[in-house]
C-alpha cells in the first residue's frame, strides 16, 4: 500500500493531530511492513497563494497554456500527481475557527483541478478521479462538537471536507475527530485522545485486512502493549 500522509498543524511537536496521525501510520506499518509513505507537512511547505495567473491557467486547456501559466501550475500539478499515485490518503489537521486551517484550504485549492482530480463530461457532469482510494481525516478540536452538544452546529469543518473531497471522487471518507481537547478538563482530553486512538487502531485493522493473508491479532489501544506505548506519546502532548 502507498499512503500519502499530510500533516497541517502549526504546533510542531506539541500537536495532537500530528501525534494521532503518526500513531495511525505506526499502527498501519505494524500490520503492513511494506507500507510506503509519501509525507507532506503543510506547515513546513507553505503553498503559494492563489493568483490571477493561476485562476486563468487552471481553466485554460493544457496545450494553450503560456510558459508563465505552466510555471504557476507546477506546484499544483505535482501535488495532484502525488495524490493520484497513492492508494490511501491520510489528512490530519486541527479545527481553526470552526473550519479547516488556512494551510489545508490552500492545499484543497491546489488539488481540485480539472483534467487531473476531476473531469467534466460533455453532458455537463463532473466526475472525480480519486474514487479508488481509502481516505481518512484525523481532526482535533478544542471543544466538543459531537451531535447533541451545544457546539454541534458550529462544525463547518466536516461538511467542507466532505464537499471538497466528494467533488474529486471521495464518496465515503472516514473521520476520526478527537474532541474536546484544548478547552476540556485533563480527564476529558485524555478520554478523547484514547477514543481517537481506539478508532484509529480499528481503521488500521480494516485497511490492512485486505492486504494481510492471515489475520494476526495485534495489540489494541486499550492501555496495554504496543499501542499503549505509542499512545502515551499522543497522550502526552498539549491539546
Ligand atoms: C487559531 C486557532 C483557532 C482555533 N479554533 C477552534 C475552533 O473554532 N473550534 C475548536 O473547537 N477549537 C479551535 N481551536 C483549538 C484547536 O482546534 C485544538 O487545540 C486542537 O487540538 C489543535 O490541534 P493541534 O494540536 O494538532 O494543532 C483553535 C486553535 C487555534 C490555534
Amino acid at each position: 500500500m502507498k499512503l500519502l500522509h499530510v500533516d497541517t498543524s502549526p504546533k510542531g511537536a506539541m500537536s495532537s493531530s500530528r501525534a494521532l496521525s503518526h500513531f495511525f501510520v505506526d499502527q498501519l506499518r505494524l500490520r503492513l511492513p511494506a507500507l510506503a509513505v509519501d509525507y507532506l507537512d503543510l506547515a513546513a511547505e507553505t503553498l503559494p497563494p492563489m493568483t490571477e495567473v493561476f485562476t486563468s491557467a487552471t481553466y485554460t486547456p493544457e496545450d494553450e497554456r503560456t510558459p508563465e501559466m505552466r510555471a504557476v501550475l507546477a506546484t499544483s500539478d505535482a501535488l495532484c500527481r502525488r495524490l493520484l499515485a497513492a492508494d490511501a490518503l491520510l489528512f490530519a489537521m486541527p479545527m481553526h475557527n470552526w473550519t479547516m486551517p488556512a494551510a489545508f484550504k490552500a492545499f484543497v485549492d491546489a488539488i481540485v483541478r480539472g483534467g487531473l482530480t476531476y473531469v467534466a463530461t460533455d453532458d455537463g457532469r463532473y466526475i472525480g478521479t480519486l474514487g479508488d482510494k481509502k481516505v481518512l481525516f484525523v481532526t482535533t478540536r478544542g471543544v466538543d462538537l459531537r451531535p447533541g452538544t451545544p457546539f454541534a452546529a458550529m462544525d463547518a469543518l466536516t461538511p467542507a471536507l466532505r464537499a471538497a473531497f466528494g467533488f474529486i471522487g471521495v464518496a465515503d471518507p472516514q473521520f476520526v475527530d478527537a474532541q474536546p481537547l484544548q478547552f476540556a478538563r485533563a480527564l476529558e482530553r485524555d478520554m478523547a485522545l484514547e477514543r481517537a486512538r481506539r478508532e484509529l487502531t480499528g481503521i488500521a485493522d480494516d485497511w490492512a485486512g485486505h492486504d494481510r493473508p492471515q489475520h494476526t491479532p495485534l495489540p489494541r489501544a486499550n492501555g496495554t502493549g504496543i499501542s499503549a506505548a505509542l499512545g502515551s506519546v499522543a497522550g502526552g502532548c498539549a491539546a
